[in-house]
């Protein structure tokens, strides 16, 4: 197996140190590399740094608010108008950017922001429109903190997963 799949955890601790612009362009090119509905690619990625919007963006939900110390967030959205498949297209790049994070040593974890409310009751996917000014069109799935861990976690075992999920022919 693929060493990063077996690897990957969520990350939810990040050290002070900053994500190089390296390592970030590669994962990004990961997540590129990732299939899409009728090969439209209708994904953009917004790079946040600056320190002042991610602490707004740590507010999204209550479960999002440890991204406050990461070094960056990755907000993932997409021009709906593309193709109705943009939510697809979104997840699997997720997963290409949690691999390719493993495997340059960072972390991350998936946020979902699309159908969530912030602990005010806004939805918060407008929230997040809203502080990375995107267009009406575009619309966000998750954001994707990276950092380098300052958790550590063992990898699943395959003893954790339910033979009985996998079907053979019929259900
Ligand atoms: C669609 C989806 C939504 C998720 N949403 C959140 C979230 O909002 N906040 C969070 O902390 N983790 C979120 N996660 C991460 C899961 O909690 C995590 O993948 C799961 O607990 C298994 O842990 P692991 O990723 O370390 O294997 C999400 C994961 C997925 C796939």
């Amino acid at each position: 197996m693929i060493e990063a799949i077996k690897k990957r955890r969520s990350i939810r601790t990040f050290q002070a140190k900053e994500v190089e612009e390296e390592k970030l362009k590669e994962i990004l090119k990961a997540a590129m590399f990732a299939p899409t509905a009728k090969h439209c690619r209708s994904w953009e990625f917004v790079v946040i740094r600056n320190k002042g919007t991610i602490k707004k963006l740590s507010q999204t939900k209550p479960s999002s608010e440890f991204i406050e110390n990461a070094s960056l967030v990755l907000a993932l959205a997409a021009d709906e108008t593309l193709d109705p498949l943009w939510i697809e297209d979104l997840a699997i790049a997720a997963a290409h950017i949690y691999l390719e994070a493993t495997n340059q040593g960072l972390g991350t974890c998936y946020i979902q922001v699309r159908g969530r409310f912030t602990s005010k009751g806004k939805d918060a996917e407008e929230f997040v429109q809203g502080i990375i000014k995107a267009p009406k069109n575009i619309r966000i799935l998750c954001l994707m903190p990276l950092g380098y861990p300052a958790e550590e976690k063992p990898e699943h075992q395959e003893e954790e997963f339910n033979p009985q999920k996998i079907h053979q022919e019929t259900w």
